[in-house]
Formats: C-alpha cells, sequence, structure tokens
C-alpha cells in the first residue's frame, strides 16, 4: 500500500479510460492565459495543462516554481516485440510518446524542455529528472550545459525488476534519478534531518531500494490493463518532496502521465503544476487525485532542522538566570569539572574558553560540542546545557 493510502484514504482508484474515443489533444494555444505575473494565484496550481509542456511552461511566469520533477520520454528505441519464454508477449513501452527519429532530434527535445523547466525555477529551486541508462547521460550533459549544478545522482534499486527475458544482458534492475539545482549558488531546499530520522538517524543514502508501481497503487483501467506502461511508485515520489520541497511549494512535473506527481503533492500538502500531451493518461490522472485525500498537515510539516535554528551564545544563559556564575558544569559521568564565569566562559584551571574548547580540553581532545557535553546539577539530577538552551529558543520563538 502506497502512502496515499494510508489513514484517510483506503480503497484503489479503478480509472475507466478508453483507448477509443480519447479526446483530442488540446493545442497549446487554446491553453488558459496566464497572467505575467510571479505571484502563485497568477499560476495554474493543482491543474492539469493538456498538450505539449514546452509551449505550457513557456507560458508560466519566470521563477515562480520551486521544484520540478520531470519523468520524460525514454527514447527506448525498442526493435520488435519482446517476448517471454513462454512466448507471451511482454508490456514493453513502445508508445509514439516515447519514440524519437535519432539522438539529435531527442536532444533538441530534452535541451527544450529543460530550458524552458530552467526559466521557471526560482533561484533557489531545483529539478529532478529520473531516466535509465538509454537516455540520463544526454540528459545530464544538457541539464549541465544549460547551467544546472548537479547535486546527486540517485539510484533507485528496484525490489522486482523485470527480468532480462532474452539473457543477453544484465537485468536492468535500476533507474537513476538526477537532482540538480537551478544554479551553482541557488540555496536549495534539502531536509537533512528529517530524512535522516527517518533513516533510523543514519545518513540518507543515494540508493533507494524501492518496489515497482505494482498492485492497488497501479492503475488499471475496465478491463483490468495498465492505464500507463510507466506509471512511477508514490514511494519515490514521497521521497522526493519529503527530502526536497516544503509544504506550500509548487512542483511542476512536464511529463504527468497518470498524475503520481499531482497524487503525492496534493497528499502532502504540496502544489502541483502538470503538463501531459496525451488527454486520456490527463483524464486518468485527473480522476486519480481528486480522489485522494490530503493527510492531516501534522504528518508532513518539515520539523526545524538544527541549523535553521537561532544560534544562542552560552552567556545569554548566564543573563537569563537559568545558570549562574560561580556554579559548576560538569559531564554525564561527573569525571570533568568546570566553573561558569560571568562573562559566559568556562574555567577549567588554569585554562579559560568557551563551553566547547574547555570541554575539549578535559577530555584532551581536538573538540567538542558543549551544549551537549556538559551539565549543570538541578533537583530532578543533571541537567543538559542543551536543554536549557532549548528554554531560550523557545523564548525567542514566542517573541
Ligand atoms: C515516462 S511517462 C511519465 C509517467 C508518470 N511519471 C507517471 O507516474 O504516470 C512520460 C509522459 O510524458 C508524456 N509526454 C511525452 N512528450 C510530451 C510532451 N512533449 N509534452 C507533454 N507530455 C509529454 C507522455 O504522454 C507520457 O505520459
Amino acid at each position: 500500500m502506497g502512502i496515499l493510502r494510508t489513514g484517510t484514504t483506503s480503497a484503489a482508484v479503478r480509472i475507466q479510460v478508453s483507448r477509443t474515443g480519447r479526446p483530442a489533444l488540446q493545442s497549446p494555444s487554446k491553453l488558459p492565459p496566464i497572467k505575467a505575473a510571479s505571484l502563485p494565484e497568477a499560476l495554474p496550481l493543482d491543474q492539469i495543462l493538456v498538450g505539449d509542456c514546452i509551449a505550457a511552461i513557456e507560458r508560466l511566469p519566470a521563477a515562480s516554481v520551486d521544484l520540478v520533477f520531470a519523468d520524460p520520454p525514454y527514447n527506448l528505441q525498442l526493435g520488435g516485440d519482446l517476448r517471454r519464454p513462454d512466448d507471451s508477449l511482454v508490456d514493453a513501452v513502445d508508445d509514439d510518446w516515447d519514440k524519437f527519429s535519432s539522438f539529435a532530434e531527442y536532444d533538441a527535445f530534452t535541451r527544450a524542455w529543460l530550458a524552458a523547466c530552467r526559466r521557471v525555477l526560482k533561484p533557489d529551486g531545483a529539478l529532478w529528472v529520473i531516466g535509465s541508462y538509454h537516455n540520463i547521460f544526454r540528459v545530464g550533459s544538457i541539464l549541465q550545459d544549460l547551467g544546472f549544478w548537479m547535486l546527486n545522482d540517485i539510484v533507485w534499486r528496484k525490489a522486482n525488476p523485470m527480468p532480462n527475458f532474452r539473457g543477453r544482458r544484465f537485468t536492468n534492475a535500476h533507474e537513476t534519478l538526477i537532482w540538480a539545482a537551478r544554479g551553482e549558488s541557488s540555496k536549495y531546499t534539502f531536509h537533512y534531518e528529517a530524512l535522516k530520522g527517518g533513516n533510523d538517524d543514519l545518513q540518507m543514502r543515494s540508493d533507494w531500494y524501492l518496489p515497482l508501481c505494482t498492485g492497488d497503487e497501479r492503475l488499471k483501467d475496465g478491463s483490468g490493463a495498465k492505464v500507463h506502461p510507466t506509471q512511477k511508485p508514490e514511494a519515490l515520489l514521497a521521497r522526493v518532496m519529503l527530502s526536497a520541497s516544503n509544504p506550500g511549494d509548487v512542483i511542476l512535473d512536464p511529463f504527468f502521465g497518470t498524475g503520481t506527481t499531482g497524487a503525492v503533492a496534493k497528499a502532502l500538502g504540496r502544489h502541483f503544476i502538470g503538463c501531459e500531451r496525451d488527454g486520456v493518461y490527463a483524464e486518468a490522472a485527473r480522476k486519480r487525485i481528486d480522489a485522494i485525500t490530503p493527510l492531516p498537515p501534522e504528518a508532513f510539516a518539515t520539523a526545524p532542522s538544527k541549523r535553521s535554528e537561532p544560534r544562542v551564545p552560552f552567556l545569554s544563559l548566564v543573563e537569563a538566570g537559568l545558570v549562574k556564575a560561580g556554579e559548576r558544569v560538569t559531564d554525564e559521568k561527573r569525571r570533568h569539572s568546570a566553573i561558569i564565569r560571568a562573562d559566559g566562559t568556562l574555567l577549567l584551571d588554569p585554562a579559560v574558553g568557551s563551553i566547547h574548547k574547555v570541554g575539549a580540553l578535559a577530555q584532551g581532545l581536538p573538540s567538542c560540542n558543549g551544549w551537549t557535553f556538559w551539565h549543570v546539577e538541578r533537583p530532578g539530577g543533571l541537567m543538559l546545557l542543551d536543554t536549557l538552551r532549548g528554554e531560550i529558543r523557545a523564548q525567542m520563538a514566542a517573541a
């Protein structure tokens, strides 16, 4: 069960679409006009723009989007039918939207949509693009040429990859995501501590082990066939959004397909703008997103990171009367102690210095975080200086 089916939403969405009588593609010129302003109200928030993404994005105001997630055509270049050992046909991606006559044509297309996305990204915005060995190297080189700044490449290792039926190559068990900031100086969003907290307090690594989109999450039509050949798992999009965006952010997906980006954005309190040239996929995406109930805000609110918390000098604790000049600090096992001085330094006779320097000196170490090393005696037992610093921060937040 995906992230969107916890708590409030339980039933899988079954999409009634038919490849016959598919809606005509809406030409970009018929898209609703978008006012040229960078205010969010001027954006087609939480809408699917049916048509070519390059034309649609060119109509958006510059510097108006926080994050782009793009799952572009992979240009798989499949030749002929792919069959299993029992001769059954593999449901491979052989759709027209994935076909390009040459690498040059694919590169020109890639350059055009990446340039359009870069124009609408805010200066501190970032882009994620997912691909396979067929296209990701071309995409990566073009995005560097355009001025994007590579942050990571993520390997999405598939828990249940499709076997290599012909046995002529390794099983293709991963896809690659490039995460790039709009430019070298962009102050991009990254929720390092939240990711670490959800990973048993270990840094989140760049190899992600997640299953393909299957089961209830996979959209099926009335006859039980997949609505879209490359629907991405919600867990993948959730990890991208939780790590690299904030609630309320605007996330643009130029290749919306069945709207996985929109569904996860809605659940996690983000806005989306989706572009999809195929009216059937767009309609399936709209129905899917309509059925999503957003999670309660406390389930996705971003916890403040330690780095973003205001700096508090140790002297402030003395000035606020939370610790007293002349009082002793000690470590957890009471092996070391030092005297607090009125100017916010510590005395470890004969040395005088900051809580960090004196903590390091006491232990014979090159460095020490004095906030998490030193304690003061209080009626209930030892109290960490970091806890007292928290009281000052709480007062600052209230003010
Ligand atoms: C790889 S799929 C995206 C699947 C999507 N991430 C999902 O989870 O359903 C790429 C999609 O881009 C669409 N597409 C291809 N070229 C396009 C273009 N120039 N403008 C808009 N959409 C396009 C295709 O119709 C296809 O649905």
